[in-house]
């Protein structure tokens, strides 16, 4: 075997798994989320198999393939907020709206800085509204569970 073959063989036994799914880390992040719900059926369309989660329901790109916007309503959840949407790295609008999810809005949310709306409306959440939203420089709107604030605030 020339030389260059035997070096490629040994390169690609290497490689992590990672490298080999052509799923880009945008969409990686987004299963990650799936896989903490139980009610993922509603998210059918959300597969490895697609190179890019732009086609999947609920996700919005703009035309460089970024997530911009994740916008789910009236789809059955049943789960935890994502606390690893840090690598949406443009994910301007976030709405998930009632879903069925349960629990405390994540201190993470304080990461997410492209954020300009959070629409987190009714559904089953519980605790306070985390400080390091505070960190959220662009956010305009944030609709957060009505009986966390009582009403709509904006910013
Ligand atoms: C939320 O869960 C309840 C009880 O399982 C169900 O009846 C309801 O349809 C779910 N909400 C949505 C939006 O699917």
């Amino acid at each position: 075997m020339p030389f260059s073959l035997l070096l490629l063989a040994a390169l690609s036994s290497l490689l992590p798994s990672s490298c080999v799914s052509s799923l880009d880390d945008q969409g990686r992040t987004l299963l990650a989320w799936k896989e903490s719900l139980s009610g993922a059926a509603a998210l059918a369309t959300w597969s490895p198999a697609a190179p890019s989660p732009c086609q999947w329901v609920g996700v919005f790109c703009d035309t460089g393939n970024r997530v911009v916007e994740i916008r789910l309503i009236s789809v059955d959840l049943q789960g935890p907020l994502p606390s690893n949407f840090q690598a949406l790295s443009s994910l301007r609008a976030l709405t998930i709206s009632f879903t069925n999810i349960s629990g405390e809005i994540p201190v993470e949310f304080g990461d997410y800085a492209g954020l300009e709306l959070v629409d987190l409306s009714n559904n089953h959440l519980s605790g306070e509204i985390p400080p390091e939203i505070c960190k959220l420089s662009k956010l305009q709107t944030l609709r957060p569970e009505r009986h966390i604030a009582g009403r709509d605030r904006e910013l």
